[in-house]
């Protein structure tokens, strides 16, 4: 009989040596960059919600000279971003997102968040992130919600897989991650949710989905399935 395997959550300092290791900005995050170049109004103010370490709080705020808060629960994660990539215009809170973010209401032009809604632990989590991200949002401002795709559960791609293959899964069923890291394989505990959950709880919350697409893997990966999944809407 197998062992069980080794199941932990990585910390700040292993998911960013997980990020760096790879090629992160092409998982998702680069299209995320595209979509904001394009936007008719430029965006001043960019909260990145459920920041992590940070780096991507970072990048948006170099390549797109705006002004960028990271916030997160994880006083790790914060602690990370702090010592890596705080800047003039880049600053990251430690703290629940809800209480941090009541003060500064309205006051951001765009609102993203990646691989936050995957994480979350109920139902109704998912929309209390979207109330959290509305709330935010100045009136027609956007949110970017970037997560892997659900359908994609069970593919073995170059760097991670989603579930077991061969498995189907119910929306809150318990799923285990396993990431490919530069010191071996690493498992984490997450949950299954579907893509038609994270519609229905970002329009509950009272945004207005614009458009949800799947993205393929990065270059280096040649796996015929689409790895991530992205969802714009718009605070009308
Ligand atoms: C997989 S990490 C992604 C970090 C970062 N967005 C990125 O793309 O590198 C998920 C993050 O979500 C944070 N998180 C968990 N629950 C959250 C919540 N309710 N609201 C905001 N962030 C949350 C975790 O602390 C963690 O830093």
């Amino acid at each position: 009989m197998n062992a069980a395997p080794d199941v932990r959550l990585p910390s700040a300092d292993d998911y960013l040596a997980m990020m760096m290791a790879n090629d992160w900005l092409a998982m998702g995050y680069s299209t995320i960059v595209e979509r904001l170049e394009q936007l008719a109004r430029p965006a001043a103010r960019i909260l990145d919600l459920g920041c992590g370490p940070g780096i991507f709080t970072r990048y948006l705020a170099d390549t797109l000279a705006v002004h960028a808060l990271g916030v997160d629960p994880s006083d790790d994660m914060i602690a990370v971003a702090n010592r890596h990539f705080a800047a003039d215009r880049v600053h990251f809170l430690a703290g629940q997102p809800d209480e941090i973010l009541r003060p500064l209401a309205g006051q951001f032009d765009i609102v993203v968040s990646c691989f936050v809604l995957m994480h979350l632990p109920e139902t109704d989590s998912h929309r209390q992130l979207a109330e959290c991200a509305l709330s935010a949002l100045r009136h027609g401002g956007h949110a970017i919600f970037l997560d892997m795709n659900p359908a994609s559960v069970g593919v073995q791609f170059a760097s991670v897989r989603n579930g077991e293959p061969g498995l189907s899964y119910a929306p809150g069923d318990p799923m285990v991650t396993t990431v490919l890291t530069p010191d071996g394989p690493l498992q984490v505990h997450d949950l299954y949710w579907s893509a038609a959950h994270y519609r229905k709880s970002v329009e509950s919350a009272g945004f207005s989905v614009l458009e949800q697409f799947t993205l393929p893997p990065p270059p280096n990966d040649n796996t015929p399935a689409d790895q991530f999944t992205v969802l714009i809407a718009e605070k009308k």
